[in-house]
């Protein structure tokens, strides 16, 4: 297992539905580190940068709206297998299919209300915590708790 960053939204549908903390309970209780963590506006131009592969999709006008339309907490997580474990917690795209005890499983119900938005590979992620967050807005440091979480 190596040690990933990750990039993480609670979407515009999170924090108007009060689910901020609900989720980053979820977030941090997997034994990731949070290393980044703000409550910000998305402009038009960081929301083009982060959804550039989807420009072509017919949902692309819609979702840039949405995300655009409310706040976002973006948040960075560290730790080994980041990517993949928070895309397990996150659940499947569309809520529907989403398995229960998952964040979109669980609160969600629409596929373009799903809550949350988690890196999908090593390149995206690498990508994405560059786009959200200056070096200086990222924090390393020692938690007491590390040897009780990894090995
Ligand atoms: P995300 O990027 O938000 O973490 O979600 P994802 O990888 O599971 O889904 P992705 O395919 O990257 O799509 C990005 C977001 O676009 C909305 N979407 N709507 N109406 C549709 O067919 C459709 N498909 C995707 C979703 O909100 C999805 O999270
Ligand atoms: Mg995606």
């Amino acid at each position: 297992m190596s040690t990933e960053r990750t990039l993480v939204l609670v979407k515009p549908d999170g924090v108007q539905r009060g689910l901020t903390g609900e989720i980053v309970g979820r977030l941090e209780r997997t034994g990731l580190q949070i290393i980044g963590m703000k409550l910000m506006m998305i402009s038009e131009d960081l929301a083009s940068r982060h959804y550039a592969e989807h420009t072509e999709k017919p949902f692309y006008r819609g979702l840039v709206s949405f995300i655009t339309s409310s706040p976002v907490v973006a948040l960075a997580l560290e730790g080994p297998s980041a990517i993949s474990t928070i895309r397990k917690v996150m659940g499947v795209t569309d809520p529907a299919d989403a398995a229960p005890g998952s964040i979109r499983g669980d609160l969600g119900i629409d596929m373009g209300r799903n809550l949350i938005h988690g890196s999908a590979n090593s390149e995206d992620a690498a990508r994405e915590v560059t786009l959200f967050f200056d070096d200086s807005e990222l924090i390393s440091y020692d938690r007491a708790t590390q040897p009780w979480i990894v090995e």
